[in-house]
This record gives C-alpha cells, sequence and structure tokens, in this order.
C-alpha cells in the first residue's frame, strides 16, 4: 500500500523490538560481557568483530563498518528497503503498519486527478470531433490518405480539433474552474493583453474571453502514460503548414522528456513482448501498427534520455532503435546509444537500424510490407557492432595513430558499461582490434589518464585547497585520474561536517551561528547536517550510535558507517576550528544563495515595469 509510515509507528516499533532478538533470530549471537558477538553476516571473517549492543540497540560490525539499528540490520540482511524491513519487522511482532499520506501529497495527488479528468475529457471531445463535426471530412480524408483505418485511429483515440479560437474552450472550459484546469494543462493558452497579435481581430465580436484554444485544426494525437491515462496531446496540420506538430507544453502531469508515444497501446496490445522498437514520429507508431507490428514507440521529437531508458528496460530487455538514414537520424543514433551504455547489464540488448535516406518506419513499412519490415528489424545491427564500427569510420585502424585515436574515443565509453561480461566483452574486442592483451588494456583503462586530458602533477596536487575550505559545489576543476589521491578531498563540505560530527558529538555545542538559514537547505547532506545538529544541541547526551541510528533509512544512512571508519585527516585540535569553518561556508553560501534568488526577483520585477511603461 501506498502513503508513508508514520514517523511514530517507526519509533514503537523501534521501542518494542529488541535488537538481540532481531539478529540472534538470524545469526547466532554470543553474550561477551554486556555485549554480544557474532561472526558478521556482511562480511567473510573467521574471528568476530560483530557486535550487538543492547543498551544502544544498535548492531556495528569492526571489520566492515556495517552498522545500524534493528531497522538497518534487517534491510541489510533480509536485501529490503525501508518500508519493507518495516513492514517485516512489524509482522514478526503482530503488528499492522499504519500508513499516512503527506497533506502535501494528498493535495498534488487530487489536483493531478483532477487535471487527469480534464485532458480525459478533453480528449473525449476531440475524438468525437472527427466522428461528428461538420467540417471533419478533410481530417478523415487526410487519416485514409496516410492509409489509418478507423480501427487504428480508435485504438489510439485519434481526434480532431476543428478549427475556431475556442471550440474546447467552449465545450469543456464550461466554469472558472474547468479554465484553469485547461490552462494547466496547456490546451488553452491566455492571450496577451495588448492589441494587434492577430488574435484580437479574429476573435472580435464573438467573445470577449480571455483564451483561446491552443489545437486548431489539427489531427489529436493524444499521450497517455503507461497506465492509459491521457497526459498530453501532439497535434498535426492537415497539410503542410508550419509547426507540422505542435505538442502540449511541460504540466504537472507531462514530462515530455521521460514520456514515449505509444507506450500503454503497445503494453496493451501485446503485455509479454521482449522487445520494442523505438522511432521517432507518432505517424511512425500508428503505420506500423496499422501494419500489424506492434511494439513500437516514440519519443516526443525529443533524444533518448536515461529517464526513457529505465522506464523501457523496466519491460523489454531488448530495444531495436529505428531512426532515419539521413545526418540528424545519424546523429540521434549514436546519441542513443552513449545513453544507453550504462545500462547494458548483462541479458539486454539494443540494435541499431538506420533506413536507407529519405525513409521513415512509416513510408519503409507501407512499400516493403509487414514481413520484409521484421527480417530488416531481426537483422538490425548489433551496439557492439555498430559502437567499433561508428568510432572506427574515419580511422585507419592499422596505422599506429588510428588504433591510438580508437583507443582513445573508445576508453571512456567502455568505462560506463556496468560490471558484467558485456563490458568486459567490449573490451576483448577493442584489445583484438588494438592488437594488445585484454589484461594491459584493462590496467590502461584503470591507471593511464586520458591523454586529451590535462595531465595532473604534483604542483596541482598541492595546490588543491584543504576539505575544510571547499564550498560546495567543489571550487577545482575536476580533473581525470590519479583520483584514489584526491578522493579525500572530493567529500562535499557538509559530508566532512557530517564525519567531523559521528566522531565528536560535542563539536555541535560550539556552534554560535544562527543556523535559520540552513533550515532552507535543499541539499540532502545539509539536511542530515542540521538535523543531526539539532539532535545533539538537544540532547547533548547523544551518542555516535545514536546518530548512526537515526541516519537509518535516510538516503546517506548506509554511507555513515564507512565515514566513520574513513581516514581522518584533521588532527584533534584543529577540529574544532575545521567544524565551524565548515558551518561558515555553507551558511555563506546559502546567503549568496538567497541574494542571487532576490536579486533575481528584482530584476523581473523591473523588466515588468519598464514593459508595462512602454
Ligand atoms: P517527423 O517529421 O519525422 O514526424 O518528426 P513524422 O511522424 O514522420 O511526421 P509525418 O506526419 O510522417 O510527416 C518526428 C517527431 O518529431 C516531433 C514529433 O514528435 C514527430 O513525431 N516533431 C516534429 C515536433 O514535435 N514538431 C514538429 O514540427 C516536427
Ligand atoms: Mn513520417
Amino acid at each position: 500500500m501506498a502513503g508513508l509510515i508514520p514517523q511514530s509507528f517507526i519509533d514503537d516499533l523501534l521501542n518494542r523490538v529488541n535488537i538481540v532478538d532481531v539478529v540472534d533470530n538470524r545469526v547466532h549471537l554470543k553474550k561477551a560481557g554486556k555485549n554480544y558477538t557474532a561472526c558478521c553476516p556482511f562480511h567473510q571473517e573467521k574471528t568476530p568483530s560483530f557486535s550487538v549492543q543492547p543498551d544502544k540497540q544498535f548492531y556495528y560490525c569492526f571489520g566492515c563498518g556495517a552498522g545500524g539499528n534493528a531497522l538497518g540490520f534487517v534491510m541489510n540482511f533480509e536485501h529490503l528497503d525501508f518500508p519493507q524491513a518495516v513492514e517485516m519487522l512489524a509482522k514478526e511482532n503482530g503488528l499492522d503498519v499504519p500508513r499516512e499520506e503527506s497533506k502535501a501529497a494528498t493535495r498534488r495527488k487530487s489536483e493531478n486527478a483532477k487535471l487527469s479528468e480534464t485532458l480525459e475529457r478533453s480528449s473525449q471531445f476531440y475524438q468525437y470531433q472527427i466522428r461528428h463535426h461538420g467540417e471533419r471530412q478533410a481530417a478523415v480524408d487526410y487519416l485514409k490518405a496516410r492509409g489509418v483505418s478507423g480501427e487504428i485511429a480508435r485504438e489510439f483515440c485519434l481526434g480532431y480539433a476543428p478549427d475556431g479560437w475556442d471550440n474546447l474552450l467552449s465545450a469543456v472550459g464550461t466554469d472558472g474552474n474547468q479554465q484553469q484546469l485547461l490552462l494547466k494543462a496547456g490546451l488553452i493558452i491566455e492571450k496577451e493583453k495588448f492589441k494587434g497579435d492577430g488574435i484580437e481581430s479574429e476573435t472580435k465580436g464573438s467573445t470577449t474571453r480571455r483564451y483561446y484554444d491552443r489545437f486548431r485544426h489539427r489531427i489529436m494525437f493524444p499521450i497517455r502514460d503507461s497506465r492509459g491515462r491521457t497526459i498530453a496531446f501532439g497535434g498535426r496540420v492537415l497539410g503542410d503548414d508550419k509547426p507540422k506538430y505542435l505538442n502540449s507544453p511541460e504540466t504537472a502531469v507531462f514530462h515530455k522528456g521521460s514520456e514515449l508515444y505509444g507506450l500503454y497501446e503497445c503494453r496493451k496490445a501485446d503485455n509479454k513482448a521482449q522487445r520494442i522498437l523505438i522511432v521517432e514520429g507518432y505517424m511512425d507508431v500508428i503505420a506500423l501498427a496499422q501494419m500489424g507490428i506492434r511494439n513500437a514507440v516514440a519519443t516526443l521529437g525529443t533524444a533518448t534520455s536515461s529517464n526513457h531508458l529505465r522506464r523501457i528496460f523496466r519491460w523489454f530487455p531488448e530495444i531495436v532503435f529505428c531512426f532515419d538514414g539521413d545526418d540528424a537520424g545519424r546523429t540521434a543514433a549514436w546519441r542513443a546509444l552513449q545513453a544507453t551504455l550504462p545500462f547494458m547489464e548483462d541479458g539486454r540488448q539494443v540494435r541499431f537500424l538506420l533506413l536507407p535516406d529519405g525513409e521513415d518506419p512509416d513510408t519503409l513499412v507501407r512499400r516493403i510490407g509487414r514481413e520484409e519490415f521484421s527480417v530488416k528489424v531481426d537483422q538490425a545491427k548489433p551496439l557492439e557492432d555498430y559502437f567499433f564500427e561508428n568510432l572506427s569510420r574515419d580511422l585507419d585502424i592499422t596505422s599506429i595513430e588510428g588504433k591510438a585515436r580508437l583507443s582513445n574515443l573508445a576508453k571512456p565509453l567502455i568505462k560506463q558499461f556496468p560490471k558484467g561480461i558485456y563490458g568486459q566483452l567490449m573490451l576483448d574486442r577493442l584489445s583484438e582490434t588494438l592488437g594488445m592483451s585484454s589484461q594491459s588494456l584493462t590496467e590502461l583503462l584503470a591507471s593511464k589518464p586520458d591523454s586529451t586530458a590535462p595531465v595532473m602533477d604534483q604542483a596541482d596536487l598541492e595546490q588543491i585547497p584543504p576539505a575544510y575550505m571547499q564550498s560546495e559545489p567543489r571550487p577545482f576543476k575536476q580533473r581525470a585520474s590519479n583520483a584514489s589521491q584526491l578522493d579525500k578531498y572530493r567529500k562535499p563540505a557538509s559530508l566532512k561536517a557530517i564525519e567531523l560530527l559521528l566522531h565528536n558529538p560535542e563539536l555541535a555545542l560550539s556552534i554560535k551561528q544562527d543556523l535559520v538559514p540552513l533550515h532552507s537547505a535543499e541539499d540532502e547532506n545539509r539536511k542530515l547536517l542540521l538535523s543531526l545538529i539539532e539532535m545533539i544541541q538537544k540532547d547533548p547526551t547523544t551518542d555516535t550510535y545514536t546518530m548512526l541510528g537515526y541516519c537509518y533509512g535516510t538516503a546517506l544512512g548506509h554511507q555513515l558507517p564507512q565515514l566513520l571508519q574513513s581516514e581522518k585527516i584533521t588532527p584533534t585540535e584543529g577540529m574544532e576550528q575545521e567544524f565551524l569553518h565548515i558551518i561558515d561556508s555553507i551558511l555563506s553560501d546559502i546567503a549568496k544563495k538567497l541574494d542571487l534568488l532576490q536579486l533575481k526577483d528584482q530584476l523581473k520585477s523591473r523588466v515588468k515595469t519598464a514593459k508595462e511603461q512602454a
């Protein structure tokens, strides 16, 4: 069930359970003084360094740094996320987990639900018009001419936005509320006050409305989310006017960069399909469906993004990108390849079908038919082939320079593969092409800085400011390689402050600054830092373990035991100074941002008055 688990329930649950029982049920514990020990379940060991402390209700492993409270233990041991661990622990104790919606979430949901309803009504309106409007014939003829049957049109809920400024507005925008919703959905546009934009004259006499329809005399393609709810529209002109397609703007329910046209229809037609085709256009999806190829989706005029890929790979292990054979199509394909690299886990497959110049999937499938098109899809080029072909296209890879160039181009890309067989195969193939053993190539990848990046020498290293002088974001440019030496400098200042605080809770008591501005921090590290400081200031007996326990279940929770273990580069006597310095720099960074915001506001209002005066 969705909804938040109330904090009070989590507190109550943690009060009820005894961590000794929770752990002992899973790992046999031995008593050692007032604590209990065992061999750590989170790393391989022969002598026990895992300890459970009943008075702190906390476990900690001195070997691997794993640590946390009872919930943290269940999460780690059972590989569960936080809510699942709460469910499990509650169940073991005969409790039901209550859920509550945050007020903001409830409000957002009901607003989005209203927006959805309006979008759905609008879609119904457009569909009704294509069947009944007096001037529907042009739209019907257009679709017929493009070979779209009534059946497919119905399935994709195609509609028609009639010519005129207020068809949708009068039909759906029946009161102020509805008009606001249409506005939020981007289906109507607010008129600008000044005259002479052509709109005033067209609507003169008929109405004194403040709004007009965005989509006029266009074929309407509703864009649906994966659950079939209409979230936006694309509208095509019937002829050759520009712009050819008009799309809904970004709204609370529509994020163009992560939606795929046709995904809902595709899953509905066959929810067991393993392979998906990614094409460029609305009409490509429709034409393929018309020809019986039901597994195509289109990005909405944007490049393929990681958001798209995350969604697709949730359902389909195999993608075939099917792009036009022109320059734009080739560029799109290469971009798509780059975006997919980090997703290439074992078991996934990505291929590329570049069409002949001047064709798109719509024209091609109609010309050669379903069978032949499917053969082309089956024979599409695997990612690895496309990868090497494209990189070595203008290179002579029999020459030393060519090899060096190829290796420089390929290395940063291959590094993006997740760990697994696929990445290894790519490496093998690169080493084969270069004529070197894959082991020396692997070493090369791990060690040598890319020759195109500036090489860092000792002088560079010495110029890097000590951690406490770093504000966020890091003031020095990130450079390639020699990384291990630099890692300790790469910690954001607020994380460094948290680390100091974990070692020395009393530091929080030496803060004299006013922390109010920190409440506006949006960064997770900063938020956590603030709550830890407040926790200690409220109860000065707060110790390291209490803090670790508190942090469990936060995004940073799993990093903290590591932080606690991490190398101490600050001598004890400098700690307080360093800590206060970081607090200062964070506060002044926030102040700067707030100033900037104010400045922006001032500028905006100045521009506005200037416009009004003009
Ligand atoms: P295409 O021009 O390739 O689309 O643009 P198409 O589907 O093949 O068009 P026709 O109907 O057969 O002529 C690909 C995609 O780019 C976006 C649309 O999402 C379109 O489907 N696009 C294109 C726009 O958003 N606006 C435009 O003016 C053109
Ligand atoms: Mn087309």
